[in-house]
C-alpha cells in the first residue's frame, strides 16, 4: 500500500505545513481549501518556507542551483484547490481544518463517495476520537490519526493513531508516509490526547491548579521547570503560548467524554481568563502580557 497521491484539506496553520513537507517527500499534493484568501495566504506561505528551506542549503554547502532545483520540484508537486472533487484519486486524504468535530466529520461524509473506496482519510486532530469520525465517513478500516506538530516544517513527530477497527496495513501506510515527509512516527491508541496531548495538557491544568491554591506564584511554577526539569518554557508561559482558548476547549471536550477521569478537570482561573478574553499571546495577554512571540 504504497502512498503517492495525497489530498489536504485546509490550508491554514497545519495544512499548508502537512502539504509543504508531502510534497518535499516526493508526493503530487492537492490542497484544498474553502476559503480563497486562507488558500492564496497557505500557499504564499509555503513558497518562503520553500525559499527560505533552499536558501540554508546553499549557506551549508549544496550548489545553488541543485537547492533551487529541489525548491522548484517540491512546489511543482503541489497544487492549491477549492474543490473537494479534486481528491477524487487521491490514496490519502489528511484533514486539517479546524477543531469542530462536527465540521470533520461532515467533511468525511461528504469525501465518502467522492474518493476511491481505497482512499486512506487522516484527520489532525488534536483531541477529538478518531473512531467518531470514522464511523461518520464510513470507512472505518481505512481511517487513522495523522498528528503532526507546529510548525509542521521543524517538528520532527508525527503520532499515529490507530483506532480498534483501523487495518494494520494502513497504520503501516501512515508510518511510512510520516517517514516520507522527514518525520519520526510514533504508534498511539485512539485515546484522549494520544501520547503528547494527554501528558502535556494535564500538566499545564496542574500547573495552574497549584498557582489556583496558593502552593507557588505563576512565575515560579514556570522557573521550576525550566531550571529543574530543563523545560525550554515553563507550562503557565506554555499555556499562554498555546492559546488558553485552545487549552480550556481541549479539556472541557474531555471533561465531557470522561467526566470520571480527574486529570481532565478545568481550572476556574482558565475559565476566568478565557471569559475574560484574555487568551494568551495571540492577544498580548493571559497570565503573562505579550508583545508579539515574547513575554514582556
Ligand atoms: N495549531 C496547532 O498548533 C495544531 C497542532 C496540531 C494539530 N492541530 C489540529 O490541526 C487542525 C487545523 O488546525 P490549524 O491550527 O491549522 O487551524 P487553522 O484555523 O489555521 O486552519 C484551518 C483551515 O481550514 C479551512 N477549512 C475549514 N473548514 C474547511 C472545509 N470544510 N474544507 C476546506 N477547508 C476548510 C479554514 O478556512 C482554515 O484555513 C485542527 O484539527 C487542530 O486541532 C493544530
Amino acid at each position: 500500500m504504497k502512498i503517492q497521491k495525497v489530498g489536504v484539506v485546509g490550508c491554514g496553520l497545519m495544512g499548508h505545513g502537512i502539504a509543504q513537507v508531502a510534497a518535499q517527500g516526493g508526493h503530487d499534493v492537492v490542497v484544498v481549501e474553502s476559503d480563497p484568501k486562507a488558500l492564496e495566504t497557505g500557499l504564499a506561505r509555503i513558497d518562503k518556507s520553500l525559499a527560505k528551506i533552499a536558501e540554508k542549503a546553499v549557506e551549508k554547502g549544496t550548489p545553488k542551483e541543485q537547492a533551487e532545483a529541489a525548491r522548484a520540484a517540491a512546489r511543482a508537486r503541489l497544487r492549491g484547490a477549492l474543490g473537494l472533487e479534486t481528491l477524487a484519486d487521491r490514496d490519502l486524504v489528511v484533514e486539517a481544518i479546524v477543531e469542530d468535530l462536527d465540521a470533520k466529520k461532515r467533511l468525511f461524509a461528504t469525501l465518502h463517495p467522492l474518493c476511491r473506496t481505497e482512499t486512506i482519510f487522516a484527520s489532525n486532530t488534536s483531541s477529538f476520537p478518531i473512531a467518531e469520525m470514522a464511523r461518520a465517513g464510513g470507512r472505518p478500516r481505512r481511517t487513522l490519526g495523522l498528528h503532526f506538530f507546529n510548525p509542521v516544517q521543524l517538528m520532527k513527530l508525527v503520532e499515529v493513531v490507530r483506532t480498534a477497527d483501523t487495518d494494520p496495513d494502513v497504520a503501516a501506510a501512515g508510518f511510512e508516509f510520516a517517514k516520507a515527509c522527514g518525520k519520526t512516527p510514533i504508534a498511539a491508541k485512539d485515546t484522549p490526547g494520544f501520547v503528547v496531548n494527554r501528558l502535556l495538557v494535564p500538566f499545564l491544568a496542574e500547573a495552574l491548579r497549584m498557582v489556583e491554591r496558593g502552593d507557588a506564584s505563576a512565575e515560579d511554577v514556570d522557573t521550576a521547570m525550566m531550571l529543574g526539569c530543563g523545560h525550554p518554557m515553563g507550562p503557565i508561559t506554555l499555556a499562554d503560548y498555546v492559546g488558553l482558548d485552545t487549552t480550556l476547549s481541549i479539556l472541557e471536550g474531555w471533561r465531557s467524554r470522561h467526566p470520571q477521569e480527574p486529570v481532565f478537570a478545568v481550572p476556574e482561573s482558565l475559565r476566568a481568563k478565557v471569559r475574560a478574553g484574555l487568551t494568551g499571546r495571540k492577544v498580548g495577554q493571559g497570565f503573562y502580557r505579550w508583545q508579539g512571540d515574547k513575554r514582556v
